[in-house]
């Protein structure tokens, strides 16, 4: 604390993201990042940008990506928002979208940056209990707000709502902007992208750090209506012209252009979590039905805190929330075959067959 802080920054409570440990040879399994590499197109793009023109400012409208993402999802470029991952397109949204006088809804058990946001920006909100089975009771999202966000699959949990849910959802609540945050959408669920037209309210964000393997990248995008794309758009210009260098822009257009790869590894991604799920299962492990690049687990004996220091000890880093309703669970990244039998050993070396 100093004195020399605004009265906002006295009162923040930063967002604290999973670890990034300088230590060698880890199994990380903590901040679902993707297991298998980017596109080797995307990283042969951004090869052909690394040169003289680095010492040109990037196209602050970043048009040729938004084109791209735009034909990708049959919308129009005006309806594609692009920021420096979705963490930033999220901040962006709460400034330019929320700011109202009703309290914005989100579950209880999500994405822990979102009170964060409200807390820089002032914004009222009022947590709603996911239900026992950990799922989105859609009925409790009524009456007066000041706009509604979820990630759908949820995280931590990684359970889906099915897309009638959400048109049920927006179907009552037309005055307020719902935010569907699709960070994970590509590991088992359809998106909401397609009720777009049918419901200008609607906001989908999806980022290039799960399912594109490009966390390291920044690449995060939001696609709506054009009215609401315009004030992400003002917030933007008002903040930083240039969120996507032209490396990003490069290899986020690349990406998006290699359909084939991006399959594979997704199906690789599902692969591998169904696997690890039956592999966890007969270790006493129950998992709850998980449409993400992670499972989330309790133990049927073991506490979430004495796994995670046991696996640690071995270098295995998974991510183990101190919140109330779910200190017993883990959420594990799913990552290789490989990744996956370290986990596995070192819970066998430290519990036996538990
Ligand atoms: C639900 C959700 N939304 C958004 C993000 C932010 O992703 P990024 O800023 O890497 O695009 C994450 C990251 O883990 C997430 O879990």
């Amino acid at each position: 604390m100093s004195r020399f802080w605004s009265p906002i920054v006295k009162k923040l409570e930063p967002y604290v993201p999973g670890e990034q440990p300088k230590l060698q040879n880890l199994t990380k399994l903590n901040t679902n990042e993707n297991p298998f590499g980017p596109s080797p197109k995307a990283l042969e793009a951004m090869k052909q940008v690394l040169g003289d023109e680095l010492r040109l400012y990037p196209d602050p409208n970043a048009d040729s990506l938004r084109e791209t993402i735009a034909e990708y999802y049959g919308l129009t470029a005006q309806q594609v928002f692009v920021g420096n991952g979705s963490d930033e397109v999220l901040a962006h949204v709460f400034h330019a979208l929320f700011q109202h006088n009703h309290p914005l809804l989100f579950p209880d058990i999500t994405y822990s940056f979102y009170p964060v946001y409200c807390q820089l920006y002032g914004i009222p909100y009022e947590q709603i209990p996911l239900d026992d089975s950990f799922a989105i009771a859609v009925s409790d999202y009524r009456g007066i707000n000041g706009g509604i966000i979820f990630p759908n699959p949820n995280a931590p949990t990684g359970r889906l709502l099915p897309l009638d849910e959400i048109r049920r959802l927006l179907e009552v609540n037309t005055e307020t902007v719902v935010v569907v945050d699709e960070a994970y959408i590509d590991f088992g669920g359809e998106s909401a992208v397609g009720l777009i037209d049918q419901f200008p309210n609607l906001l989908v964000t999806q980022t290039l750090s799960k399912s594109r393997s490009l966390a390291g990248l920044r690449v995060g995008l939001a696609l709506g209506s054009p009215e609401l794309i315009e004030a992400l758009e003002r917030v933007k210009n008002s903040f930083n012209s240039y969120p996507l260098d032209r490396l990003a822009l490069a290899g986020a257009e690349a990406a998006f252009k290699d359909q084939a790869y991006f399959e594979q590894c997704r199906q690789a991604v599902i692969d591998e979590r169904d696997r690890l799920r039956v592999a966890l299962n007969k270790r006493g492990f129950e998992s709850l039905p998980s449409a993400a690049n992670f499972l989330f687990c309790r133990h049927r004996d073991l506490a979430a805190e004495t796994v995670a220091a046991a696996l640690r000890e071995d270098g295995v880093i998974v991510r183990h929330f101190r919140h109330s309703r779910i200190e017993n669970y883990l959420r594990i990244t799913v990552g290789t075959a490989e990744q996956h039998e370290r986990l596995l050993a070192s819970f066998d070396r430290h519990f036996g067959a538990k």
